[in-house]
């Protein structure tokens, strides 16, 4: 992991930048959330995404609070050039220190949010979110109202019509109890901002296959479904690295005698090339949205700095210098996102 990763009380740094001239961030890029019942492979399917291996999986109840993740693409720098390794272990370790400071180590959960950043050449710009899985009985300090409470966390993050749903669901469970899909429809019924990932295909019965599924014709959704293989449990036990297991999850797919034909509507890659167009779509039909809150913001600060009288007096020079390099900032970072994320970077 880049050795650049920050850890930040705030998931965006435009936000922070219009915090210090007192005011909200007014723009809202969209973000990836992905939802699904406990250990459906929702960490592991973002992780692949990422490419990188930095989140706590693994069987019961892991991610305990939500985690804002901004990916950043930034060029190479020195920063970034510290070998990946070095880095891989602490965050994952951070990760589960600030979920034990919040939640003890007892299974108990915190709609608390924790931050992180990673620059990287490597990703593209944005923003991810981890949560927490449906779980319908309270085990371990878990509160009565577990359900409620985890409901309640993922709905915050899924509301907002930024959000780009990834709804998780195993596929050697029945879709029809998919908690991921049930909670999507309530928000976005519609289906236009949700994609159906199916996990663990690889653990499916012989002889059985997702393919009914996407053709649509068991739960049909605007956006489809992309089937995936990620790391078992015995894999992370092992270590396996990320780009072994994208290999063989490629293979898995060439390979299988109901996939073949479609291998290149399968899996990791295909999901990341989906998102991504999913992402540029979203924010070329915000981009007049986004200009009128610019502009507004712009028309706010002039007249708050007209307020402040005397132009030659020093302190609201200062001010002015803020305002521009926050309004120069913010077109700069907005040009990265568009750049970044022009090129595919998911093949
Ligand atoms: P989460 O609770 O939804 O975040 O699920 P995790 O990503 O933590 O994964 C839960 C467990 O399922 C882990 O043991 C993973 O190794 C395993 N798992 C996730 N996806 C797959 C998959 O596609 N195939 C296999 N065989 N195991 C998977
Ligand atoms: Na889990
Ligand atoms: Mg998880």
């Amino acid at each position: 992991m880049d050795a650049t990763l920050i850890k930040t009380g705030m998931p965006y740094f435009l936000h922070d930048a219009f915090a210090t001239v007192g005011v909200q961030n007014p723009v809202d890029l969209p973000q990836i959330v992905v939802i699904g019942s406990q250990s459906s492979g929702k960490s592991s399917v973002l992780e692949n995404i990422v490419g990188r291996d930095f989140l706590p999986r693994g069987t019961g109840i892991v991610t305990r609070r939500p985690l804002v993740l901004q990916l950043i693409n930034r060029p190479h720098n020195e920063e970034d050039s510290t070998s990946a390794d070095t880095e891989k272990r602490p965050i994952r370790e951070e990760i589960v220190k600030e979920t034990e400071e919040k939640t003890g180590k007892n299974a108990g959960i915190s709609p608390q949010p924790i931050n992180l950043r990673i620059y990287s050449p490597h990703v593209l710009t944005l923003t991810l979110v981890d949560l927490p899985g449906l779980t319908k009985v309270p085990v371990g300090d878990q509160p009565k109202d577990i359900e409620k409470q985890i409901r309640e966390m993922i709905l915050k993050y899924i509301t907002k019509p930024n959000a780009i749903i990834l709804a998780v669901t195993a596929a050697n469970s029945d879709l029809a109890n998919s908690d991921g899909l049930k909670l999507a429809r309530e928000v976005d019924p519609e289906g236009s901002r949700t994609i159906g990932v199916l996990t663990k295909i690889d653990l499916m019965d012989q002889g059985t296959d997702v393919v009914d599924i996407l053709a649509g014709r068991v739960i049909p959704l605007r956006l489809g479904y992309v089937p995936v293989v990620n790391r078992g449990q015995k894999d992370i036990d092992s270590r396996k690295a990320i780009s072994t297991a994208l290999e063989g999850e490629r293979q898995f797919f060439e390979n299988h005698p109901s996939y073949k034909s479609k291998a290149q509507y399968c899996g990791t890659p295909f999901l990341a090339r989906k998102l991504n167009m999913i992402l540029m779509h979203h924010i070329r039909n915000t981009l007049p949205e986004i200009k009128a809150k610019i502009q507004a913001a712009l028309a706010k600060y002039l007249q708050e700095l007209a307020g402040l009288g005397d132009p030659l007096n020093e302190g609201s020079n200062n001010q002015g210098n803020l305002v521009l390099n926050i309004i120069t900032e913010f077109c700069t970072e907005f040009r990265t996102i568009i750049d970044g994320n022009s090129q595919d970077l998911s093949s």
